[in-house]
């Protein structure tokens, strides 16, 4: 199944726009030289093999990591000048899907939801927190959930409410970080499906992150490659996996397709 276009991207207008980025521990050269857009609209898939530097360029696109070298532009904002209250303001209008969902065990749904809103949005009135909480569960699909516990739902079940604790603070980019790593086949298509809703309902800018080749299949507007350190490969899956002439691309198809 390919993915059927429907929001019009905008590849006029880089909501992020990574030149020339640098990033190493110690002797360990992760990023070496990165260049990277997102357009605005547009769902980008990062794919490449584990241990490629996948999670540290998007934590470097949160502001959880800092860069070594190289212009990482977000939302018009350059990551390297912004004081600790520019980047907590930017930071709001960025959401990060962590890999694991992270809710907290003892919190309803609920009350996993109101967390961000509480913490972030303190001027909300009751009603409208019990509205933003509404809405967004009806988004994800798990109105039926609200004053259920963690431990009572689903692998994709916690998947969606975790994408939906992101999604209440209405970002306008989405970083998801192997949104299907550890799901069967059939919850991973339903996550795919979720990705693409939230593409369409929110309007957001996303990169999804993973080396699940039906997901990019499925999400991906646009493919790119992390190829060690850099992005080498671009384009729409066909034009990447088609008649790959880099080796290392048919080696990751190889690898990794199943279907
Ligand atoms: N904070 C850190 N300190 C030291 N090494 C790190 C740190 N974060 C990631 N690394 C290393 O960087 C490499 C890339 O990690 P990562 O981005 O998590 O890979 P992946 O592509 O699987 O997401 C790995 O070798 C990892 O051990
Ligand atoms: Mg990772």
């Amino acid at each position: 199944m390919e993915k059927k276009q429907i929001t019009p991207i905008n590849y006029d207008n880089p909501v992020i726009d990574i030149k020339d980025l640098y990033k190493s521990f110690g002797d360990m050269h992760i990023l070496r030289g990165v260049d990277l857009a997102l357009f605005q609209g547009e769902n980008l898939v990062v794919l490449g093999r584990s241990g490629t530097g996948k999670s540290v360029l998007i934590k470097i696109i949160s502001g959880l990591l800092s860069k070594d070298s190289g212009k990482v532009i977000v939302l018009g904002e350059d990551m390297g000048n912004l004081s600790k209250r520019e980047l907590t303001a930017l930071r709001l209008r960025v959401g990060f899907s962590f890999q694991n969902s992270a809710l907290y065990d003892s919190m309803t749904v609920r009350e996993n939801l109101e967390f961000p809103l509480i913490r972030n949005k303190r001027y909300l009135s009751r009603a409208e927190i019990d509205y933003e909480v509404q809405e967004v569960l009806s988004a994800v699909g798990l109105m039926q959930a609200i004053d259920q516990m963690p431990s009572e739902l689903s692998g994709g079940q916690r998947k969606r409410i975790g994408i939906a604790r992101t999604l209440i603070l209405k970002p306008e980019i989405m970083l998801y970080d192997e949104p299907t790593a550890g799901l069967d086949p059939i919850t991973c298509t339903e996550i795919n499906g979720l990705i693409n809703e939230v593409q369409q309902q929110y309007k957001t800018s996303s990169i999804i992150i993973t080396h699940d080749l039906t997901c990019a299949r499925e999400v991906g507007d646009r493919i790119v490659m992390l190829l060690d350190g850099k992005f080498e490969q671009q384009g729409r899956f066909e034009d990447i996996f088609d008649k790959p002439k880099d080796p290392r691309v048919q080696a990751f198809y190889d690898y990794n397709f199943v279907d």
